[in-house]
């Protein structure tokens, strides 16, 4: 297995891994582009035998260039819990590291307990403030995405 950039190549076979992924939210195939046109340096899929069977797509934000933001992260079904996405976050922590990023955040839902656990497993917090309740055992910011779509906001900081 081999962890590289996106490619623009990629574009297609991430699109398609992407609708394997629930309970991730699938976004039109058009979004892809923007990771493999115009952010591939802090984008990754993992490979096996030429097939793409883990993503991870992200971002520095251009309005504040010490934080990035984690879009999708996504292992094809058959090859979970194998320590891919593991790496494929490893790789992207390394790569913002070196460019002094000091917050890297991202949204999951908050029945996504994979997820969940996935992050604070690597040690994101689960944002707790004013917009927030408890839910289970998670702070979930109410109506993040719109009434009724609550969302867990999570984030790590380096000092
Ligand atoms: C979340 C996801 C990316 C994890 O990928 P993965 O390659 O299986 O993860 P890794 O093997 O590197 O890490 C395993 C850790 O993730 C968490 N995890 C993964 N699958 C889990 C499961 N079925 N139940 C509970 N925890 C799970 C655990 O913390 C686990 O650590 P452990 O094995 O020590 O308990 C994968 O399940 C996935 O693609 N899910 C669908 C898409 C998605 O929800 N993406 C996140 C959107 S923000």
């Amino acid at each position: 297995m081999n962890i590289r950039n996106v490619r623009e190549g990629d574009f297609i076979r991430i699109a398609e891994l992407a609708w394997k992924c629930k309970p991730m939210a699938t976004e039109r195939n058009s979004i892809y582009h923007l990771f493999t046109k115009f952010f591939s340096s802090t984008s990754f899929v993992a490979e096996e035998d030429q097939r793409i069977i883990g993503f991870l797509l992200e971002f520095i934000s251009q309005d504040n260039p010490e934080e990035a933001y984690i879009h999708l992260l996504c292992v094809h079904p058959r090859f979970r819990r194998d320590g891919i996405a593991s790496k494929l976050l490893k790789e992207f922590i390394e790569t913002v590291k070196m460019r002094n990023i000091k917050r890297i955040s991202l949204i999951t839902k908050p029945i996504n307990k994979r997820a969940i656990s996935f992050y604070r497993k690597h040690g994101f917090k689960d944002y707790d403030g004013p917009e927030t309740c408890r839910n289970g055992d998670v702070n979930v910011f109410k109506d993040y995405n719109g009434e009724g779509e609550d969302m867990v906001l999570f984030e790590k900081l380096f000092m």
